[in-house]
């Protein structure tokens, strides 16, 4: 992998939110502004279920930025417009990275108004107190500020099996989670376009990588096999998702945050189509080698129901933010799985830690 630092913020004393800071992207972003630029970082977050802040504690330690007064954590649910404004007069941003949203299609199933509330009143709250912060801004100011409102591939729909989506692809969202996400882009749009509050959109396929709670595909997979549990595949395991390496993601949203064309939205993806089985045997396949047991990791494999409205594939055709803003992919997508992999591995305490915290076994206990 290449290690380049890439980003320079011209002004060292940029103000920059994060919501969703504590989350699994989000906190790979903070940690990324932590540690390769000088800005000041706000994370704003509610600290639910899937947030995790160990490895932003564990950063701040390393680069000793106790009483740099570079970062602060603000414990705050953008559903509550009162405290959504408050703290947006008190960080008084310069640029906003929208993270903050309930992720995960499954638990969208169970509980759908969770998400309406959180994904769409939550980023409502968040574009007033915005515009009214926006209106207020000098010139200078205002000329530079940015709202980068990150989404999902999933707010396109399914595809069958040919074609991509890019930035022309029609909104057809089929789960509770993508139609909320697909509400947030188009109150964001309308935020743009109205009021002027200057918004970039990107439509990111799926992420991957150390820190993720494990309910997602990847860190499920993982745990259940070193377990020596079942490894649930929904159906018939010939879905398709397009993984990127979260990493490739945040220098996308970083380089975004600088070069970006306001109104603009851009698709992101990682060209690495795989069928959930696919993605399932390569975890055993590696575990195999890293953690031998008498037979196969594969043997663990068990196709359960389907998924309700289970979109069939995504792919991501990400040329337009390739050529517009050089973004690249720096990262091998099979060096980036073993390194997931070995991570889980690695940091079981933290897994069981994050799982007791958040109930899941007695939340979601369906999928044991
Ligand atoms: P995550 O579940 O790991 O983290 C989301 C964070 O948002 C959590 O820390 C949670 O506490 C916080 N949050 C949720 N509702 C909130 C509210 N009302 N107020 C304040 N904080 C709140 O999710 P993630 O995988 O890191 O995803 C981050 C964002 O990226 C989401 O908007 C998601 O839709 C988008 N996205 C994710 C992927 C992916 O593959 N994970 C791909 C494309 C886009
Ligand atoms: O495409 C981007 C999206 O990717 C993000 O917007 C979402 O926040 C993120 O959660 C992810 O959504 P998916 O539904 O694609 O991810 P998940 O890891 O839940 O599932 C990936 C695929 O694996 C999907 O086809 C369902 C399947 N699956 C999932 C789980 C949890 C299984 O077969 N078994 C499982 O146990």
């Amino acid at each position: 992998m290449k290690n380049k630092k890439n980003i320079t913020y011209n002004n060292k004393k940029l103000k920059v939110l994060v919501t969703g800071g504590a989350g699994f992207i989000g906190s790979c972003l903070v940690r990324k502004l932590l540690k390769e630029t000088e800005v000041k970082v706000f994370n704003l977050d509610k600290l639910s279920y899937s947030s995790d802040h160990t490895s932003i504690d564990s950063l701040i330690k390393d680069l000793n930025l106790k009483k740099s007064n570079r970062y602060e954590l603000l414990k705050i649910d953008l559903v509550s417009y009162c405290k959504t404004n408050e703290i947006i007069e008190y960080t008084d941003p310069d640029l906003i990275f929208h993270l903050a949203a309930e992720s995960h299609v499954d638990r969208s199933i169970d509980n759908p108004k969770n998400f309406v509330e959180n994904n769409i009143l939550g980023t409502l709250n968040l574009l007033e107190s915005v515009k009214k912060h926006f209106q207020k801004l000098s010139t200078l100011r205002k000329d530079s500020f940015r709202l980068i409102n990150i989404s999902t591939d999933e707010v396109f729909g399914s595809l069958g099996s040919n074609g991509f989506f890019n930035e022309e692809s029609q909104y057809n969202p089929k789960s509770p989670y993508s139609a909320s996400k697909a509400s947030c882009d188009h109150l964001v749009n309308a935020w743009f376009h109205t009021f002027g509050v200057p918004i970039i959109t990107t439509n990111c396929s799926n992420n991957f990588g150390p820190w993720q709670f494990p309910e997602k595909l990847i860190p499920l997979t993982i745990l259940k096999a070193i377990n020596n549990e079942p490894i649930p595949i929904y159906g018939n395991g010939k879905n398709i998702r397009d993984w990127l390496f979260v990493e490739d993601h945040i220098n996308a949203l970083l380089k975004l945050s600088l070069k970006g064309e306001i109104g603009e939205k851009y698709c992101i993806g990682g060209f690495k189509e795989k069928t959930n089985l696919e993605i399932v045997e390569s975890i055993c396949s590696i575990l195999d080698k890293l953690k031998p047991r008498d037979t196969s990791y594969k043997n663990l494999i068990k196709f359960v129901a389907d998924r309700p409205g289970h979109d069939f594939r995504y792919a991501v055709d990400s040329k337009k933010i390739s050529k517009d803003i050089s973004w690249e992919i720096e990262t091998e997508f099979l060096d980036s799985l073993n390194r997931t992999v070995d991570w889980y591995v690695k940091n079981q305490k933290w897994c069981d830690q994050t799982l007791q915290k958040a109930n899941y076994y007695g939340e979601r206990i369906g999928l044991s």
